[in-house]
């Protein structure tokens, strides 16, 4: 990896070069200076090397002289502010950068400061600017934060979410225990009562841990090793696991499975996309109600619908349900024990396998989660059926 640091330094000193050798007229571009140093044949290996590695640099490169005026501008400045080739304008669109570079030559330092710009687009600029020791300009390097920050955003968000999640059911803890030993002594019923919703309650929070955890291990690129997974069996798994879960809120769960799907994958992975969606469609289905899976193979995709008969989510809410900690009904869906980490994984994990995930939904109606994943083979032709009341 190259040292921007380093690449900076040494741009700097080229681009010095290059624009002492040019300063008697406007440069157009690198590489054209249009007068020649006083005194002497030229090097030509200087500014010519100085060009290319100029050129080739991913960093912006710009010289304005000490009216702030630009003179000189590298393939990758004039990318990020938007420049044609060609002639250089009297004046950058963006006020900001002659604006640092003003702060560097006042000041006779480095200044470096990251300065949101509009044009061409919106986007954060890392700006460097050194002025000559003459004073007779500066050197600006622009680096593009705008992912770099957005990335540092989403994780401060991340951070400052999961501690807020996990304050909640650590404060229950404490007064639960507390309530306990108050109780423990002269009201055993209430002591017992306290007791196993301080086991729920600690249920919760593991499962918070152990969907944290996951998302964690799904955000490293080379989690989980691929293999070849039969789908529709590992399906089957899954669904044995809840049936118990459905049979406690009267919710049939109904399957329609080919023998065999396979897909190329990470078990684990796609254990963790069936069992949240079918938890989901269980948990937001009232009882009495209806969960219903089926497995197919379209156009070379292995096809898994969940579909309910629960309370629907919102037009709305739709587009927002794959987010981090995103519930429609916070109250109501922590009430069922919920966090709202298991869609964001689902997509995580979908995305990984190359495949897609989309949600059809009525208010009052029910809910179809439709998952869309690159199959390797496939039979079909079988299903089987179970139902639990
Ligand atoms: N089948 C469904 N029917 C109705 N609403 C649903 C369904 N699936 C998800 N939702 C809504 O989408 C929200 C996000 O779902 P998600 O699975 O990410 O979180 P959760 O179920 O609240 O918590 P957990 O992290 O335990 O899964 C839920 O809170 C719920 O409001
Ligand atoms: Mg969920």
């Amino acid at each position: 990896m190259t040292d921007p640091v380093l690449l900076g330094i040494v741009a700097i000193a080229l681009a010095a070069a290059a624009f002492l050798w040019g300063r008697a007229g406007r440069a157009t571009a690198p590489g054209k200076p249009s007068a020649k140093p006083a005194g002497g044949p030229p090097d030509r290996a200087i500014p010519s090397r100085a060009d290319e590695i100029l050129e080739r640099m991913t960093e912006g490169v710009v010289v304005l002289d000490e009216s702030l005026h630009p003179v000189l501008a590298n393939g990758a400045a004039r990318k990020m502010l938007g420049l044609h080739t060609g002639r250089l304008p009297l004046k950058l669109p963006q006020e900001e950068i002659p604006g640092v570079g003003g702060r560097a030559l006042l000041t006779e330092k480095t200044v470096e400061e990251d300065v949101a710009v509009w044009y061409p687009e919106h986007r954060t600029l890392r700006v460097r600017s050194t002025p000559l020791k003459d004073g007779s300009g500066v050197i600006s390097v622009l680096q593009d934060a705008t992912e770099e920050l957005r990335v540092q955003q989403v994780r401060t968000e991340f951070v400052a979410n999961a501690s807020h999640e996990l304050k909640s059911p650590v404060a229950g803890l404490r007064a639960l225990a507390e309530a306990i030993s108050e109780a423990i002594d002269d009201d055993s019923e209430s002591a017992t009562r306290f007791a196993h919703r301080l086991v729920e309650e600690s249920e919760r929070l593991s499962r918070l841990i152990v969907d944290l955890l996951d998302l964690s291990s799904l955000e490293n690129p080379s989690s989980g090793p691929r293999s070849e997974i039969d789908l529709a069996a590992l399906t089957r798994r899954e669904v044995e696991d809840l049936r118990g879960e459905a049979a406690e809120k009267v919710i049939r769960l109904r399957t329609d499975l080919p023998p065999v799907v396979t897909v190329q994958g990470d078990e684990a992975q796609l254990g963790l996309i069936v069992r949240n969606l079918v938890e989901n469609a269980i948990r937001y289905t009232p009882e009495g109600g209806q969960v219903e899976l089926r497995l197919g193979v379209d156009e070379s995709q292995a096809v898994l619908e969940i579909e309910d008969t629960g309370i629907g989510i919102p037009l709305d809410s739709q587009k927002r349900i794959f987010e981090r900690f995103y519930r429609v009904d916070k109250a109501r869906s922590r009430d069922r024990g919920g966090t709202g980490l298991g869609l964001a994984l689902v997509k995580h994990a979908v995305d990984l396998h190359g495949g897609t995930v989309s949600v059809n939904s009525e208010l009052g109606t029910g809910t179809r989660f439709v998952v869309r994943l690159p199959a390797t083979s496939a039979a079909s032709g079988y299903s089987d059926e179970a139902e639990v009341h």
